[in-house]
């Protein structure tokens, strides 16, 4: 909201001035899009890795696929470590604090926020509220077991980093022939005892990596589900303010000092 319109609606004596404040900063937004195109492309790839044999896929197109889906996936995997840095040194919107649901008074604060639920108006935050504080919880634990599990198996099937060069060290016994002739995907070139340990613990990792894409894309439909909700009520331009890096609010929000706020926006 430009100045002139916030005078304007002072001037059309409002019950609300909406202010827009400052409130998501250009690492959080950058971490937040970068992530969507990641996890998106992340899911398209692994369904088409699911799906290999009904889509008559070969031998080499299917290392081709896994092999697309571990280079998205390190860019995933740098973006979300991008992002845990951020949470130390970002805005007051961005850190942990802010973030998760830990903050000491939490459990109240959601029960007043739920009190006000049925109310069809609850209090506009300038961060995330309450349920969205569960949600980026949620959010985080799930992306963070795609990214541990996703690392350890672009190790066990392609041999690629961080954990490849050790993988291929067990499947070949060390063997430097052995090492220098394997190749992604393959099964010549192992030695076949080691090759089944490998396997066997690689089981449980790839088990892990799906269901956990299930409950991600589970959490993704209802954080979008979320978000609109939260638009409906709170009105204050939340996908926007993922674009802008602001929000406009016509009330006092819950979680920040307003006049504070209005100072730094027109910092
Ligand atoms: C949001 C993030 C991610 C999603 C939604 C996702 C999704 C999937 C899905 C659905 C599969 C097929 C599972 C199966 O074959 O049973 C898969 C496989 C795989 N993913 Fe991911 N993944 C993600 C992150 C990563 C990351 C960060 C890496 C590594 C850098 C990675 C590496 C792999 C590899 C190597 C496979 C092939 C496993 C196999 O050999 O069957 N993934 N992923």
């Amino acid at each position: 909201m430009t100045q002139t319109q916030e005078k304007n609606a002072q001037a059309s004596g409002s019950a609300n001035t909406l202010v827009s404040h400052s409130v998501w900063d250009r690492g959080t937004r950058l971490f937040h899009w970068i992530n969507v195109v990641c996890v998106l492309s992340l899911a398209i790839l692994g369904l088409a890795i699911l799906n290999e044999k009904a889509f008559g896929v070969s031998a080499a197109g299917k290392v081709l696929l896994k092999t697309l889906h571990a280079y998205v996936g390190y860019v995933f995997a740098v973006n979300l470590g991008w992002r845990i840095a951020w949470a130390f040194i970002g805005n007051r919107h961005a850190r942990w604090s802010a973030i998760l649901p830990f903050r000491s008074g939490f459990g109240a604060e959601l029960r007043a926020y739920l009190a006000t639920w049925s109310t069809g108006h609850t209090r506009p935050y300038l961060g995330h509220n309450p349920l969205g504080r569960l949600m980026v919880l949620l959010l985080l634990v799930l992306l963070f077991s795609q990214a541990a599990t996703g690392l350890i198996l672009a190790g066990t099937d392609l041999y690629k980093p961080p954990f490849g060069g050790a993988i291929a060290e067990w499947v070949t016994e060390g063997d430097p022939d052995r090492l220098r002739q394997l190749q992604p995907g393959s099964q010549e070139h192992v030695v076949g005892s080691a090759y089944d340990e490998m396997r066997a613990f690689r089981k449980p990792v790839v088990t892990t990596h799906l269901y956990v894409f299930y409950l991600l894309m589970a959490a993704s439909v209802l954080h979008i589900i979320g978000v609109i909700v939260g638009e409906f009520r709170e009105r204050s331009g939340l996908v926007s303010a993922m674009i802008s890096g602001r929000k406009v609010i016509g009330e006092a929000p819950a979680d920040g000092d307003l006049a504070a706020s209005s100072a730094e926006n027109r910092s």
